[in-house]
């Protein structure tokens, strides 16, 4: 399956490596013309299920900050990982990944205890069987400077657009009107500098984020809509490895979601990624154990996909980060960021949905391949498809490649993405549109010229209908209906 992904998007200009030219760099995609289209589809139908869904704010911030923000935060001394160098052949290694591949658990053990790990259980470097040298601390954030000579300042490329989101807590509070909860969302590239990234869009050292941060009174942190969620049943594993499935309301009735409100953008969240074309079967929950949680975090939910090529895969993290940075940034930078709603006088709590993007998108991919014996296809919902059709005149004679273009036209003045092919047979064209998932095809024949009417044919079932020129916009033109 991971072959038939990378062969389309290689030829067809949905993803590639990015610097082929000068031999690649680990850890870093461009996303090719079809591609671009299909992420900024799945943006905005994160962008609906959130600014118009949940009546959040979106702000964008600079993807460069200075030293303070981070040391504030934290990510200065704890956004590490802990790694080591092969002795022999010098090769660098995450010892999570090491660990991982040797079947062992490694989360929040301090470095003392992995050497022991390490030493007890014989592991070597999985290329040249050399030993492991000292375990250290890296951290991860790509560092650089703001200005030159002496303005010139320490900043680093954010890890995590949810910082950029809190520095403007003031105004954002200001623009909310005093009143919470609220939501911010953030879309933009996050930065780690990852020690042997090696998953394709799954680990990636520049990367696409979509973080909701969620301010709320810490007096008050329900979830008014939860019953829009709570009939949504998934397989959820507890920080125990407890196995449970359960309905969304089972689960918070049980107590195994504590939080209402974690339980309810679980589901939101679930809902998203079925909105994009997601394989519902393959969604799971989990909690994370005690030892494995980011440092400001006191309880993260994963959403997870089962992907064929490369295990489990974290999509969303949902993570109630209490008032962890809002209180860091008030201390260091002197600013008070409490809020005082009827006299009571407080910092707000934050309950964080963390997307990435690169990975949903993969596990579309993943979710809609269908190879059948003479054609492969992807089932692209139409809101996330890179174009709404692709317009064919039937021969390019007898004024047919005029009409045809004619049409075309008319559905880009409408603000639709359409393309145009009139090379090759109908077969091989209809064989294009399916490879990169265009939803619908539309020829225009002889009879078009006489009766002013196409055909339309449906990607997935390949049923075909006729329609008069006039109601063919309209069928094509309400992609965001189901949103
Ligand atoms: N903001 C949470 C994360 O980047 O994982």
């Amino acid at each position: 399956m991971l072959d038939t992904i990378l062969d389309i998007s290689k030829r067809r200009g949905i993803i590639y490596p990015s610097f082929e030219l000068y031999g690649g760099v680990a850890g870093f995609y461009d996303y090719g013309p079809v591609g671009s289209r299909i992420k900024k589809n799945i943006e905005d139908a994160l962008r609906r299920h959130y600014v118009i869904g949940e009546d959040c704010l979106e702000v964008e911030c600079p993807t460069l900050s200075p030293e303070d923000v981070w040391v504030a935060s934290g990510h200065v001394t704890s956004f590490t990982d802990v790694m080591a160098e092969c002795e022999k052949c010098g090769e660098p290694y995450k010892i999570e990944q090491l660990f991982i591949d040797a079947g062992e658990q490694a989360y929040g053990a301090k470095i003392s205890d992995l050497k022991d790990i390490v030493e007890e259980k014989g592991i070597v470097c999985p290329k040249c069987k050399g030993s492991l040298g000292k375990l250290y601390d890296y951290n991860m954030m790509f560092q650089t400077f703001i200005g030159p000579g002496k303005y010139k300042t320490t900043a680093y490329l954010r890890p995590e657009t949810a910082q950029t989101t809190y520095i403007a807590f003031r105004r954002l509070w200001e623009v909310a009107r005093k009143k919470l909860p609220f939501g911010v969302l953030q879309i933009g590239h996050s930065f780690r500098n990852e020690i042997s990234p090696r998953q394709g869009l799954v680990r990636l050292r520049e990367f696409n984020q979509a973080e909701i941060q969620f301010f709320m009174d810490p007096e008050d942190k329900t979830a008014p809509k939860f019953s829009e969620v709570e009939r949504i049943k998934i397989q959820i594993t507890d920080k125990k490895d407890r196995e449970h499935d359960l309905t969304l309301k089972e689960a918070h009735k049980k107590g195994v979601i504590k939080d209402k409100v974690i339980a309810y953008h679980s589901g939101r969240a679930v809902q998203f990624f079925k909105k994009i074309g997601l394989n519902p079967g393959k969604l799971r929950l989990r909690q994370h154990h005690d030892d494995e949680r980011s440092f400001y975090s006191s309880d993260t939910w994963d959403v997870e996909f089962e992907s064929e090529s490369y295990g489990t895969i974290e999509l969303v993290g949902i993570a109630d980060r209490t008032d962890y940075d809002l209180s860091a940034h008030s201390k260091i930078s002197g600013e008070d960021l409490s809020v005082n709603i009827e006299g009571r006088k407080f910092i707000p709590h934050v309950i964080e949905v963390a997307y990435g993007i690169d990975r949903p998108f993969y596990c579309m991919l993943e979710s809609c391949l269908k190879v059948e014996d003479k054609r492969t296809y992807f089932t692209f919902p139409r809101q996330v498809a890179p174009y709404i059709c692709s317009v064919f005149p039937l021969v390019s004679k007898d004024g047919l490649l005029d009409k045809a273009r004619e049409i075309q036209l008319k559905l880009k003045s409408q603000g639709l993405f359409v393309l145009f092919d009139s090379s090759g047979s109908i077969g091989r064209r209809y064989a294009r549109a399916d490879e990169i998932g265009v939803p619908y095809c539309v020829t225009i024949d002889y009879d078009s010229l006489k009766d002013e009417t196409v055909t339309i044919r449906e990607r997935d079932s390949k049923n075909q209908v006729r329609v008069s020129f006039d109601e063919l916009s309209l069928k094509l033109s309400s992609p965001f209906s189901s949103l």
